[in-house]
């Protein structure tokens, strides 16, 4: 089932809509000076595949100067000894209008993240509301301007909802993962707008791609190569959307969309399962 399939090439030159930037974005990171792949949580982690810690360093500064390129704000958070995912920012918390989520980590090797994270915006002013089930921050529950995504079934739990809800009060989409490759919705769902996302179907059960469809009035589809190549850990500030470079049909279906694509290589992260919207949290 294509959900007003939107493919490169059928759309005339003249509907394709004109992109606007909503706002220059502010993002936390966590520079990779522990990154390793030294416990396997995900089916990309590989421990005896080791990571360049140099090229890591690299690709992530790059990472970082393509956001201030595109007039963006990086706020860093000092990584830990000891907490070699602490890198997927992502992952430590949800911010929307000011308030906190704070993350509960489903696996041990990542608990302490959570306190860490939380106390970086204890220390920040903000007030942090503390996680009563798993949520993965960011990696699961998405923010779509209307309404906010929450992805389920690997790593945060389905009752996180009623936590998001209450919280932010926005309307929750609720939406079950059921490949574990794709274990955290960031992997199979790019916001691209508030009326514009892309997405790997098989990453969802039936129930979850109606859901999409129903919601977003423009669906992108991704195609088994892109996001086997985690071509979908990706990041849209309404008009830029940082996509990892391995995802080159994904790019240009988003580009016939109107969007401007800015290329990132993050492979080393990817031998953790992660990339570029892994790496990045937002802060709204
Ligand atoms: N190795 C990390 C894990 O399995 C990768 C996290 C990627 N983060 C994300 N937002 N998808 O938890």
């Amino acid at each position: 089932m294509t959900p007003t399939g939107l493919v490169a090439g059928t759309v005339p030159a003249a509907a394709v809509p004109h992109r606007v930037s909503t706002h220059p974005r502010t993002y936390l990171m966590c520079s990779p000076e522990y990154f390793t792949v030294e416990y396997a949580i995900n089916p990309w982690m590989n421990p005896e595949d080791p990571v360049d810690v140099d090229l890591a360093r690299r690709q992530w500064e790059s990472l970082r100067a393509a956001y201030t390129a595109l007039g963006h704000t990086v706020h860093t958070i000092d990584p830990e000894p000891g907490l070699p995912d602490m890198v997927f920012a992502a992952n430590g918390a949800t911010v929307i209008s000011g308030k906190v989520l704070a993350a509960r980590f489903k696996y041990q090797e990542r608990h302490a993240e959570g306190e860490a994270y939380a106390a970086w915006f204890r220390r920040q002013g903000y007030a942090v509301a503390d996680p009563v089930t798993v949520n993965e921050g960011e990696g699961d529950i998405v923010f779509a301007g209307r309404a906010i995504i929450a992805g389920h079934g690997f790593r945060t739990e389905a009752e996180t909802r009623h936590e998001v809800e209450e919280l932010f009060r926005l309307p929750v989409i609720s939406v079950r993962l059921v490949d574990p490759r794709f274990y955290h919705l960031d992997t199979a769902l790019i916001v691209l707008d508030e009326h514009t996302a892309a997405y790997y179907p098989a990453a969802f059960d039936e129930a979850g791609q109606a859901a999409l469809a129903a919601h977003f009035p423009e669906l992108i589809e991704a195609k088994d190569e892109d996001a086997e190549a985690l071509g979908l850990n990706g990041l849209s500030d309404g008009r830029n959307v940082v996509l990892p470079v391995q995802a080159t049909q994904l790019a240009e279906r988003i580009r016939a969309a109107g969007f401007d694509v800015v290329p990132v290589d993050l492979s080393e992260f990817r031998k953790a399962g992660g990339g570029p919207k892994c790496c990045t949290l937002e802060l709204r």
